[in-house]
Formats: structure tokens, sequence, C-alpha cells
């Protein structure tokens, strides 16, 4: 594996792929790698020739309250788990090299990024849009991967994708789990283990709705409101809870299309996301 941290080492390697005729497939993460980072490196191996990985905790989509400076970080571990998952390139960049002190140009996806997630964390899709774009044209992927338990971080680069014409076709993968049901994250190590215990909440909360979905019901208010009655017995803090479009976003009533049941909560001062397909 072949570890690089400047801008000019990634193209060079990957101009020798391209010369060799070998496709690229690219993960884009901010490291601390779990399952759920290696399970997209998977998908990648099975749809190119070549997987890069980036690891880069991108500041730009931190507010100034957030976890930005306590954000876990363990760069020989990650690089050994890049390792023997095949990895064939790491950029692992600094923030000099990311961002020049003058940075001033902004890529803003204007329509999916008002929902959800984006209600509290108004600047934070900015920032993601903004370093997915610099990483895609660093890199070059025929194919990124993204997971599904950021769902709308998933659907705001398709759009991006797609209205800036980025050649480079996207690829979503399933939520990977821990034994007990809590979404993977990095940001899990944070929970304390009442918070833990408290926070499996949401995926047995969201397994009940999508139990329900199965035998009939459609009311999202019904729906919604399985979640957060379990987040409020668990004294977790409910960012939000929403029935959306998967397409849209927009806040459905019913579920009469594809449908996205997606929750956002804290438990201590850890927030945590999770979300199930509906329809
Ligand atoms: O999902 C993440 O880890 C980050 O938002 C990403 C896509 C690597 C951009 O910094």
């Amino acid at each position: 594996m072949n570890v690089v941290s400047t801008l000019e080492q990634v193209r060079e390697q990957i101009a020798a792929w391209r010369r060799q005729t070998l496709t690229i497939g690219f993960v884009p993460t901010m490291g601390y790698l779990h399952e759920g980072h290696l399970s997209l490196v998977d998908e990648a191996a099975r749809q190119a020739d070549r997987i890069v990985v980036s690891i880069y905790v991108n500041p730009t989509q931190f507010d100034p309250t957030e976890d930005l400076d306590v954000y876990p970080r363990d760069f020989d571990r990650d690089e050994r788990l890049c390792r023997e998952r095949g990895v064939a390139l790491l950029f692992y960049p600094s923030n000099e090299t990311m961002y020049t002190p003058d940075h001033s140009t902004w890529v803003q996806e204007e329509s999916l990024t008002g929902a959800l997630c984006g209600q509290s964390r108004p600047t934070h899709f900015r920032g993601v849009t903004t370093v997915v774009a610099k990483l895609f044209h660093i890199v070059q992927p025929d194919v990124a991967v993204f997971g599904r338990k950021d769902a709308q971080q998933a659907l705001v680069i398709q759009r991006m994708v797609r209205d800036l014409n980025i050649p480079v076709s996207i690829c979503t993968v399933p939520i990977v789990r821990e034994p007990d049901g809590l979404a993977m994250s990095s940001r899990n190590r944070y929970l304390t283990g009442d918070q833990r215990q408290r926070a499996l909440c949401l995926n047995r909360s969201l397994r009940e709705a999508v139990g329900l979905h199965a035998q009939g019901e459609r009311s999202a208010k019904c729906l919604v409101n399985i979640i957060r009655e379990a987040v409020r017995q668990a004294e977790g803090n409910l960012d939000y809870v929403e029935l959306v479009s998967r397409e849209t976003l927009h806040p459905l009533e019913m579920v009469n299309e594809p449908a996205l049941l997606a929750v956002a909560a804290h438990f201590g001062p850890t927030r945590l996301l999770d979300n199930a397909d509906l329809g």
C-alpha cells in the first residue's frame, strides 16, 4: 500500500494506474475506521481495480462548537486496517495541503441540505460537499462509496455529482451495526456504558416502526411517534425524527413513496444518527 500526503503523489499514482487502464474506487473517510468504513472499502474493491482511501478530518464541516479538536484519531491502526483490506493508496493530507489560508470557494447544495441534519448543523454540508468535490478532483475515481448511515450526506453528494457533472458514480452501502444493534460510528467511542445502553432505543424503535410499516401502517405521525417515545423513555435528547421522501427529503404525511425514517439524538454530549428505509 502506498501511503501519501501530497496532491502530486496522488496524481502521479492515479496517472500510472490510468496508463494501465485500471479503474479506481474511492472511499473518503475521516479515519478512526470501523467495520462500517471497511464495508465501503469492500464494495469499492468489488467495483474497481484499485482502491483509494482518504483519511482527513475536515475542519470545514464542523461548527466551532462541535468536536473537531477531540474527534478520535488513530492513524497507525487505520493504516494497518487499510493495508489488511487491500487498499492500494492511502491519502492522508494535512490541513495545509487541503486548504490554502485564503481558501474562498465553496460548493453548496441548496435543496437537500435544508432538511434533517441541515437544520441543526447549518454549515455542515457546505464543508462536506466542498471537501468531497476537492477529493474527487484530486483522486478522479470511477466510483466512490458512501454509507447509508449518513443517508442525507450520500444523497447530497449524489446531487452534487449530478448537478456539477462530476464524472464519478456514487455507490451506497447499508448501515453496519454492532452486535447489539447500534449503528457503527466513530463517535460511539464517546458513549459511556449507560449512554450506549440507552442509545440502543434508536435501532430498536426503528425496527419496530419498520415492522409496523410491513403490517400496513402508513401514517408518518404514528411511525415517527414510536421513535420519539422510545428516545424520550431512554432519556435521549432528540434532535429530529422525520419521515421524508427518499428522493427529495421533503416531509411525508403518509408512506406513499420510497421513504426514509431518520433520527438524530444526543445521548450525553454525543449526537448519533440512525435511519431505516420504508416503502
Ligand atoms: O462521512 C464522512 O466521514 C465525511 O463526511 C466525509 C465524506 C469523509 C467528508 O469529510
